[in-house]
């Protein structure tokens, strides 16, 4: 018995609904039966009827199918789709490719496991994404950066772990889409600068060979500075020529023992790490030496944006680290060769509970993209509290970016209601370019922990990221209700508390801890706990600019000049505190305490209000949970109310602090009389 769970895998019996006459019997054509994916996927589908509706599954070889489920080849549909179809009794699994035979099958268990019926069915899927990954910042000594739920399972004491869990790991992760993993954290030091080395190659072959048999590709972070610390020339120049020499050698040495490898993931020139800036190169520099080294072997370069003055003096008001990604990155629009993507974080600052999105979206038209959000909960709870991040995620796919629209920087309409929407969601799908090298990733938050993610809760980012990431067009509620069906449990009660749970976890996380999108306030370095000016004097450029008058930072074009970055109907709109989007409103403008928002309130007693209502909020989903004994197995129920105790206590935390300092600062009582000390 393994010391982990199946996680959304686990199929516990099911009430059959039909399923059972349709499943006993499968039969493959066009496919060759042998192929790794085809093996697996048959594997899976032989596993999850067992568990599920107890029945075995006959594969059929020369005799004709009466009854079960038919797979053919289908050249028609898109890649990595499928087409599921009953008719006659016979479920017809229809795709072009092996990753679209596996990712029907899983539709199918889902369906199983969810009780819904599949006779009658007929849909037809395909990826909305064409790179569709997870990041791990796993460490080489098992431990992981921003890890809330154990340590790795993919590095232990410098070595690589291939095992069982590995394999479940994989399953997991291509039940939901995902065709990408980058294993190891973006910050490349010391042993994991040598991945790429012949000490480890062997053993990443027999993880890409793993991954490939479920439709994923492997990716490793890699170390600019590599040459320097691996014994080659004393620099990383990327006009070099010793130093293009020796990547050249290496790409080749790497490609020769791992063909399967997908490229590399590259953080340059941000927080300490080496980059092209250091010899006064671009970043398309960089980037484009060593995509011209992978292009031969199909391998391609993500380029981290991530890249900002992390030593600031906060005295200086005209510095603004949000500023940052765009500056670095919009002079370089169109420089990059066709296999290097920007990877660029959702929000311009570091993925706090609430942030605009990055104006690069939309900005860079000639350049791919891809997005990046961190379902690890670093700043948003640790995973100790509970906050599903999907509805997050869906606004930052919404949101319209003006791309390549040839009035984005004089159109005057409105954003939310322009015709010609061109989302984050179209940029990264590769629908506005016409691109394949496009996508959406995530800063995975699983660990070796028995439940993979600390909090069984946070199973469904785990779960929501990979299902958003195939199919932008889910709803925020239809993933919710997906995971807890499958991981939780079928009762209506289950279902529906937990979706209440989930769905009004992030904006409750929001209410206790920073206001208005000013972010921040977080215990230093840590990330979890409040600490109002922890970072408010040091070199981040991470400041609320609170004094005994006001809070917020003026970012319009009379401040940092930040709001300017966008299309103009964007820029307008943030640019003015009347109508910006009130959630944001600190974000963009420094306001005085007794400003009145559009509801009448203000700011002050918005702050002390909300903060009282996030401490209810957790209490009023702490009764929800305590509803739900027994109705699901023992070990969940008690992870997920140990977890709700500590979260109470947290949010009670935030709320004191926040409204003491706020209190203390401005010299306004609470219009409530409630106590703040
Ligand atoms: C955050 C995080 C770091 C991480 C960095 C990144 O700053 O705290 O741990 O390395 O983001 O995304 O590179």
């Amino acid at each position: 018995m393994e010391n982990w769970t199946q996680g959304w895998l686990a199929y516990d019996p099911r009430r059959d609904v039909g399923g059972a006459q349709l499943t006993g019997r499968i039969k493959i054509t066009g496919f060759d039966k042998e192929q790794p994916i085809v093996r697996n996927a048959v594997a899976e589908f032989r596993r999850g009827i067992r568990g599920m509706l107890g029945g075995r599954v006959t594969l059929l070889h020369s005799e004709e199918l009466r009854k079960g489920v038919l797979i053919s080849r289908q050249p028609g549909i898109p890649e990595e789709g499928y087409r599921i179809r009953e008719a006659d009794g016979i479920l017809h699994v229809d795709a072009s490719g092996e990753a679209g035979v596996l990712y029907g099958i899983f539709h199918i268990l889902r369906l199983i496991a969810m009780e819904e019926a599949l006779v009658g069915i007929d849909v037809t899927c395909r990826p909305d994404n064409p790179l569709r990954m997870y990041n791990h910042w796993d460490n080489l000594d098992g431990s992981i950066e921003r890890g809330y739920s154990g340590d790795s399972f993919f590095f232990q004491k410098n070595k690589i772990l291939v095992n069982r869990r590995t394999r479940d790991y994989c399953r997991l992760a291509a039940s939901v889409g995902i065709n990408g993993v980058v294993i190891n954290n973006v910050n490349v030091k010391e042993a994991a600068s040598w991945l790429i080395t012949e000490r480890y190659l062997g053993q990443l072959k027999g993880m890409a060979g793993l991954f490939a048999g479920y439709g994923i590709r492997l990716y490793l972070s890699l170390n600019f500075a590599a040459p320097i610390e691996l014994g080659g020339p004393d620099s990383a120049d990327p006009f070099d020529e010793d130093v293009r020499a020796w990547w050249r050698q290496k790409i080749a040495e790497v490609y020769e023992a791992v063909p399967e490898l997908g490229g590399f993931l590259v953080k340059a020139d941000s927080e300490g790490r080496p980059g092209p800036f250091t010899y006064g190169r671009t970043q398309a520099d960089g980037a484009n030496m060593l995509a011209d080294l992978v292009k031969p072997y199909g391998g391609i370069i993500l380029w981290r944006c991530f890249v900002y003055n992390c030593t600031q003096d906060w005295r200086d008001r005209t510095m603004d680290r949000a500023r940052a990604a765009y500056d670095n990155f919009i002079g370089t629009d169109g420089d990059y060769r066709d296999n290097v993507i920007l990877q660029i974080k959702n929000g311009p600052m570091d993925f706090q509970i609430r942030e605009p999105v990055s104006p690069l979206f939309g900005a860079l038209h000639r350049t791919n993209q891809m997005l990046e959000v961190q379902i690890a909960q670093e700043y948003t709870g640790h995973q100790i509290d509970v906050c599903y991040l999907i509805p997050m995620c869906k606004e930052v796919l919404d949101f319209n970016t003006c791309a390549a629209c040839p009035s984005r920087n004089s159109c005057t309409a409105s954003a939310a209601c322009c015709e010609k929407r061109r989302t984050v969601a179209d940029v990264v799908g590769g629908r506005v370019m016409h691109n394949r090298n496009a996508g959406i990733c995530a800063v995975c938050n699983t660990g070796d922990d028995g439940n993979w993610t600390g909090n069984e809760l946070a199973g469904a980012n785990f779960y929501g990221f990979g299902r958003l990431a195939y199919d932008t067009g889910l709803s925020a509620e239809r993933i919710a209700e997906e995971w807890i069906r499958l991981a939780l449990s079928n009762d209506r009660e289950v279902v529906e508390h937990g979706k209440k749970i989930l769905l009004m976890s992030r904006e409750t996380y929001e209410k206790y801890t920073s206001p208005l999108g000013i972010g921040w306030m977080v215990t230093p370095m840590e990330h979890y706990g409040p600490s109002v000016d922890g970072y408010e004097y040091s070199r981040w450029g991470t400041y609320h600019r609170a004094d005994r008058q006001g809070i917020g930072v003026d970012r319009t074009d009379r401040g940092t000049g930040y709001a300017q970055q966008y299309a103009k109907p964007a820029a307008d709109l943030y640019n003015c505190a009347e109508i910006c989007p009130e959630e944001l409103l600190l974000f963009f403008h420094h306001l005085p305490y007794r400003y009145r928002l559009r509801s009448g309130k203000t700011i002050i007693q918005h702050i002390y209000d909300t903060h009282f209502e996030g401490v209810e909020e957790v209490e009023e989903m702490i009764g929800l949970w305590k509803e739900l004994e027994g109705k699901m197995e023992e070990r969940i129920y008690r992870n997920v109310l140990e977890r709700f105790d500590r979260q109470l206590l947290n949010a009670r935390e935030w709320r004191d602090q926040v409204n003491s300092y706020f209190y203390r600062k401005s010299g306004i009582p609470d219009e409530k009389g409630r106590k703040i000390y």
